[in-house]
């Protein structure tokens, strides 16, 4: 094994095709050559309201777009995070090791919470401290995510330094963020400039993963393009976000990089590429669908599996856990 990776999903609404393409599709490809450890994040989602409905639902509709999409809990560990008290625990330990300027500068939070910062939760300004404790309660040494979690993986790893630091001691390791090719950052199909997501009010601004085959066609179909055809290099979709993207999508979906898109279907217009995306599109996601769908129908299975992932975790991350209460002096 390479290392020990972990990964998070919050259980926010639907995954769609970038969490698919930007994070999913990898954590697949890294059990054949890591240890895995993948967790649905529910403590995270409640940073913002959700009924209790909602949170239930999601995070066994999460669990079951994972598995549907290829994670297998028999080799990898997958859980839910409010299973897994150390998580919690250690967060608290690293409220009190980050800085409050460091807080300040996250992008996310800025973003989430809006014009009107005082209203958000206090949970959101310290989700980056929750998500450094979710990595690091487990040792991991890489972490697979999008481009967005950038900026998050960069505070875990000053986390960890600082406690090694204060304590003299090089007991976390430093975690690599993986972050991979062309779709680590899919944009919405309704503009080019901003990211696809789970919070967008429209539903066609994203394909989701319990998309059927009619929606995902229909959904390719409006999606914001322009009236030119496709070029034939990449510096020509420099200035054209929607077309970019969209060859972008094309190119991983396909598994090809963009300059064999551009080969295939340069000098061609949207009326061929969309339906053409469309299908691609569908062939990849079908199977993934049909069987997220029997899972959802199957609900104490996935009870099941992560009960026992994180019974697994807990033994993982208490050892690591009480390491750290140790080195910082809490009597046990
Ligand atoms: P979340 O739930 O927003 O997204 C899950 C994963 O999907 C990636 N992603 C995208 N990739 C490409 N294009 C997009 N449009 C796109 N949207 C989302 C995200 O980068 C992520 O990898 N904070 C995390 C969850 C988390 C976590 C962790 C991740 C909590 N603890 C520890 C890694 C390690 C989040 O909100 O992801």
């Amino acid at each position: 094994m390479k290392g020990r990776i972990f990964s998070g999903v919050q259980p926010t609404g639907n995954l769609h095709l970038g969490n698919y393409l930007g994070a999913i599709r990898n954590w697949v490809n890294l059990q054949r050559d890591f240890e895995c450890i993948y967790c649905v994040v529910d403590l995270h989602a409640i940073t913002v309201p959700r009924t209790s409905e909602q949170l239930t639902n999601d995070t066994l509709e999460v669990a079951a777009g994972l598995i549907a999409s290829g994670i297998n809990p028999d080799s990898s560990i997958l859980f839910n995070q409010s299973q897994v008290s150390s998580h919690s625990e250690l967060a608290w330990i690293f409220n009190c090791t980050a800085k409050l300027g460091w807080l300040n500068r996250m992008t996310q939070f800025k973003e989430k919470a809006g014009r009107n910062k005082e209203n958000a939760s206090v949970g959101l300004y310290v989700y980056p401290t929750l998500m450094a404790s979710d990595i690091l309660a487990y040792k991991a040494t890489h972490v697979p995510v999008g481009e967005d979690q950038k900026q998050h993986l960069e505070l875990t790893r000053d986390i960890a330094l600082a406690f090694n630091s204060s304590y003299n001691k090089s007991f976390f390791p430093i975690p690599e963020p993986q972050i991979f090719g062309t779709a680590s950052r899919v944009m919405s199909l309704r503009d080019g400039k901003s990211k696809m997501s789970k919070s967008d009010i429209s539903d066609y601004s994203r394909i989701n993963l319990k998309d059927t085959s009619t929606e995902i066609s229909l959904k390719f179909k409006k999606a914001k393009s322009d009236s030119n055809p496709l070029p034939f290099s990449i510096k020509e979709l420099e200035e054209r976000p929607e077309a970019r993207n969209l060859v972008g999508v094309y190119a991983a979906l396909s598994s090809k990089n963009e300059e064999d898109i551009l080969r295939e279907f340069g000098g061609k217009g949207f009326g061929i590429f969309k339906p053409a995306l469309a299908d691609l599109a569908v062939s990849v996601l079908e199977p993934i669908n049909n069987e997220l769908r029997k899972l959802m129908n199957d609900k104490s299975y996935l009870i099941k599996v992560l009960k026992e992932g994180s019974n697994k975790a807990s033994s993982i991350s208490q050892t690591v856990l009480s390491d750290v209460y140790n080195i910082i002096g809490c009597v046990r």
